[in-house]
């Protein structure tokens, strides 16, 4: 009997036609408006856990000149440095000119990925600390699946408070499984360590479908539910970190929380206190 090989299999991988063209490999559904997906990874690629590349698909040919140009958006690499694979983490905008597309992807089929990642998600871009923040709001939570998974975070850090607040509990699910499978994983206990994992606390709330922990995580600093839930101090910039990902409006609002308690702003080129970035938005 001849064993069916999956597409996924490096002799079956179809011979790259696009440019920069990488095979996505799986491809996991959550709600109708969630996602996540892997593709093969660019032998060349270097990155840094939390960084973003610009990746998408071709357009829709030209009425006239049927020309086809790349259609790409920003998006964090939801896997950390050493995985051999990447993985993505996308919104699905019913018109985006991007999302409407990419949410059909199967495994087997190309993207395109252009191989430069920047960011300031990074472990270069913070000072020293004891405490880790990551705040995210929607699909925010993508670079911190890379650094939850990266072991410098651990290395670097006493504790890892991470939050994420969506509107409905089922936006919750990639991040909620993903953290519940890195405690779990034999691969990732070995890789981590039992103690690094134990760092990890999750807080997660919603907006606006019931759920045990409500609010936006911005009132919840403010009214300091966070820091008492969690049995820590509040917010100061001797001790704590912090890394940010949302929407425009969110960044905004958590950067002045963070600037009140006396963080400073990082950057790759001078390390501060505190990191942002905007969350791809379709
Ligand atoms: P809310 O439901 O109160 O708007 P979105 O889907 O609009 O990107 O929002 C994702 C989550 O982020 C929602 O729970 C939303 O809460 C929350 N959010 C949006 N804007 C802000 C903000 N400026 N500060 C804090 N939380 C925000």
């Amino acid at each position: 009997m001849t064993e069916q090989r999956p597409v996924t299999d490096t002799a079956a991988r179809p011979v790259p036609t696009l440019p920069d063209a990488q095979t996505v490999t799986a491809v996991q559904h959550y709600t109708d408006k969630l996602f996540s997906f892997r593709v093969t990874r660019p032998a060349s690629l270097r990155f840094r856990s939390g960084e973003f590349v610009m990746i998408g698909l071709m357009g829709d040919p030209h009425p006239e000149t049927g020309k086809q140009k790349p259609l790409l958006r920003a998006y964090s690499i939801a896997s950390p440095a050493w995985d051999d694979e990447l993985e993505f983490y996308s919104i699905k905008v019913e018109n985006g000119p991007l999302t409407s597309k990419l949410q059909h992807i199967q495994p087997g089929d190309q993207i395109i990925l252009r191989p430069k990642p920047v960011g300031t998600l990074v472990h270069d871009a913070l000072l020293p600390g004891k405490r880790l923040y990551m705040f995210a709001t929607g699909t925010g939570f993508a670079p911190f699946a890379s650094l939850l998974r990266e072991p410098e975070t651990y290395e670097r850090f006493e504790e890892v408070i991470v939050t994420h607040t969506c509107r409905d509990v089922a936006e919750l699910t990639y991040g909620a499984n993903l953290i519940a499978d890195l405690k779990q994983d034999e691969m990732m206990i070995e890789l981590l360590g039992q103690e690094a994992l134990d760092k990890i606390r999750y807080y997660p709330t919603t907006t606006r479908e019931k759920s045990d922990k409500m609010g936006r995580i911005t009132t919840l600093i403010e009214n300091g539910d966070l820091f008492t839930d969690l049995g820590v101090p509040p917010l100061n910039a001797q001790d704590d970190r912090a890394m940010v990902c949302g929407s425009l409006a969110f960044n905004k609002d958590i950067a002045a929380l963070m600037e009140a308690a006396g963080l400073h702003e990082g950057a790759n080129s001078e390390p501060g206190e505190f990191v942002i970035e905007k969350a791809f938005v379709g």
